[in-house]
């Protein structure tokens, strides 16, 4: 029997080269040879309260990009986390097993819960306790936000799935689904979930940089190249990158700006073309125009097609609705038989 990969994206705005070369080009290659699930996670992006208007059309963002990238309806599941109502109801049954300290320890509930109180990122631990047990702010820290974790292990568990393709990021999630399997299965004395690992291609996780100099790719960094930006955005943005003043002299190692738009050209460019910049560079005769108007050629080789059939895909609202039915239908099947399977477990029966 196939292993299952499952894996999903918050639907927060579209998708960039870093969410491309990170995980959704893993998800494409997967497909051939795995029972797999992709999703959207609408409930998740609950959490960053976002304006009600938008919501539906990040999720039809988001959906369109799967497909577009190559997701395929007839190799893999495609659907829309809310779309899978077993998964609230297995969200609460597994509340009760998570403890809120496990939680509040979480990098990721640290850092968002610092971002919604408005407090520095560094600030004492004490602020958030405070305010969780309800003292001395109006400002408050959503319950949704502390329970994240749960829920992103329901959405893996439920589907018992062995292999969740993401990137860095999100391991200590992945630690606390593992955690909360065994602790399920051995609280009750049973083998139910299987405890799910993250997976890669070679031997580790793509980490795409940014344009402006430093640090990765990313929606909240403002210095992301979108799959759906024109031609003409997507070279601006590239003639604009930072680099540095110049090799000063021969083989001097190559400076953190420039090395990440070679790491950009490794995704995106043939090999001689990386080598003959990086030799370039080297005898100092590099000249930085050139280097990014050869990026911005072969980034866009990647991304117009990909945008051409975003914008198709957008407009085809039949083809969106088949697409997420039949996910919907083969994802709750799935979901259903595992909910029952707890609630025999948990005791929880029926009289009629
Ligand atoms: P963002 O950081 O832009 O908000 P998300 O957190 O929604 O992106 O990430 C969705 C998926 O894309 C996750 O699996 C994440 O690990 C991956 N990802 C995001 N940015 C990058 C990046 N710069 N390099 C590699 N993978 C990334
Ligand atoms: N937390 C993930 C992120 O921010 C999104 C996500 C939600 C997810 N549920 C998941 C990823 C289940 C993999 C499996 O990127």
């Amino acid at each position: 029997m196939k292993e299952t990969v499952l894996s999903g994206i918050r639907a927060t705005g579209n998708l960039h080269l870093g969410n491309y070369y990170g995980a959704l080009s893993k998800f494409v290659r997967m497909q051939d040879d795995y029972d797999s699930l992709f999703f959207i996670a609408d409930l998740h992006a609950l959490t960053t309260h976002p304006d009600p208007k938008t919501l539906h059309s990040n999720v039809k963002n988001i959906l369109a990009e799967y497909l577009a990238a190559g997701i395929d309806p007839d190799k893999a599941t495609i659907f829309v986390q809310s779309d899978v109502p077993e998964v609230s109801e297995l969200y609460l049954l597994l509340n009760m097993h998570v403890g809120i300290g496990e939680l509040m320890r979480t990098a990721s509930f640290k850092d968002k819960a610092r971002k919604q109180l408005g407090i520095k990122v560094d600030a004492a631990e004490g602020d958030i306790e405070r305010e969780i047990i309800g003292t001395n702010s109006n400002k408050r820290v959503n319950a949704g936000l502390l329970t994240y974790p749960t829920l992103m292990a329901v959405d893996i568990l439920i589907q018992k799935a062995h292999k969740v393709p993401v990137g860095k990021d999100q391991e200590q999630h992945l630690e606390l689904t593992r955690r909360f399997a065994r602790r399920f299965n051995s609280y009750y004395g049973v083998d139910l979930f299987p405890e799910p690992e993250n997976f890669n291609f070679g031997d580790h996780a793509v980490k795409v940089p940014g344009l402006d100099g430093s640090g990765k790719m990313g929606k909240s960094e403002g210095n992301c190249i979108y799959l759906i930006d024109d031609e003409k955005t997507l070279r601006k943005k590239v003639m604009r990158a930072v680099t540095d003043e110049g090799p000063k002299e021969p083989n001097q190692p190559v400076s953190e700006p420039v090395n990440n738009l070679l790491t950009l050209m490794e995704l995106t460019s043939a090999p001689e073309v990386v080598q003959h910049y990086r030799d370039a560079y080297a005898n100092c005769s590099i000249r930085y125009g050139d280097l990014k108007k050869q990026l911005a050629e072969d980034i866009l080789k990647v991304t117009l097609p990909i945008r051409e059939r975003i914008l198709d895909i957008q407009n085809d609202d039949a083809l969106l609705a088949r697409v997420t039915r039949q996910g919907a239908e083969r994802a709750r099947e799935r979901a259903a038989k595992t909910l029952a399977e707890v609630r025999e477990i948990m005791g929880i029966r029926k009289f009629y």
